[in-house]
């Protein structure tokens, strides 16, 4: 059985598979409309979300499946003090799939230990959130038609932001990828991804705190939100939380065929005057999003492609 717990989890191919089956799904979703009919796929949220969770659901509910499952922590039996093991036992009795988001680094990795189900990884801490990964990979080959020969300016939160581990784990497998990783000193991306990843692949990387000054170099600007909860003390997060403010005026260092893209939610870090501009593609993502999340649960579930 295959679950989805990291970008590595796919191979290169597997993913050029499922974003191919996402563009399909896009271009032709009423064929897609019964594939999952009989199905179900639980959502189990321990932490907020908004997008990951909904996307989730509309993707299950758009290939003809049903959708169950719990959006806090609170709302469910860990707060009795249930485990994370025993949880995916009982759930593996109700749903075909399930997608989890928790946020200790690993949770999702435990689940399937225990399940009888595929399980995705739909955020776990500061560590992995590979369907965001597909959303961004799915929006840039749109946009871009490729996904080799990038310079991708990573920008934010670039230590605990778990999407920008994610794409840099997988955009280092495509060819001639270049980052230029702009973020307070603090802020910078953890060791093991600079060595054993970076490092490791000869990937050729800058780290600056300077974002107008690269930006003419840029094909994709990605900017994060300061993640707020997993700081340890609120006065570090007060003074770093605005470090980098994308606004109009710096848009104009940028290419024409640059795109912006985030993961949502925004904080203040891209001032609502980019949004519209025709670079500024981070809504059009999130519709991306349930495409590439769609073609996932159908790779999953191993459904074969309608005639
Ligand atoms: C991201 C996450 O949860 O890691 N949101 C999302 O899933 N689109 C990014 C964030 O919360 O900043």
């Amino acid at each position: 059985m295959k679950h989805l717990i990291s970008p590595m989890d796919l191979s290169v191919d597997e993913i050029n598979e499922i974003l191919d089956l996402a563009k399909r799904i896009k271009e032709n979703p009423e064929k897609y409309a019964h594939v999952c009919d009989g199905k179900k796929i639980a959502t189990l949220f321990y932490e907020p979300s908004t997008r990951t969770r909904l996307s989730f659901e509309t993707a299950m509910l758009d290939l003809g499946g049903k959708v169950i499952g719990f959006s806090s922590a609170d709302s469910s039996s860990a707060a009795k003090g249930e485990s994370v093991a025993d949880t995916i036992r009982v759930i593996s009795c109700f749903a075909d799939i399930c997608a989890i988001r928790h946020p200790k680094e690993g949770a999702p990795k435990v689940a399937t230990l225990y399940s009888d189900i595929p399980v995705i990884n739909a955020g776990d801490g500061g560590h992995n959130h590979p369907t965001q990964t597909l959303t961004d990979l799915l929006t840039i080959k749109m946009l871009k038609d490729d996904l080799n020969n990038l310079t991708i300016g990573l920008c934010g939160d670039l230590k605990f932001g778990r999407t920008v581990h994610s794409l840099i784990n997988a955009m280092v497998r495509y060819k001639n990828t270049k980052f230029i990783l702009i973020s307070p000193n603090e802020l910078k991306i953890p060791d093991y991804l600079r060595k054993e990843v970076l490092e490791a692949n000869n990937i050729e990387f800058t780290e600056t705190d300077e974002l107008e000054t690269y930006m003419p170099q840029l094909d994709i600007l990605y900017m994060t939100r300061v993640q707020r909860e997993r700081f340890f003390n609120e006065e570090d997060y007060v003074r770093l939380k605005d470090s980098f403010i994308l606004d109009e005026k710096k848009m104009q260092y940028a290419r024409k065929d640059m795109f912006v893209l985030h993961p949502l939610p925004r904080v203040n870090e891209i001032s609502v005057d980019v949004d519209n501009d025709p670079r500024a593609v981070y809504f059009k993502q999130v519709q991306f999003g349930v495409y590439a999340r769609m073609a996932l649960i159908m790779k999953l579930l191993d459904i074969k492609e309608p005639s």
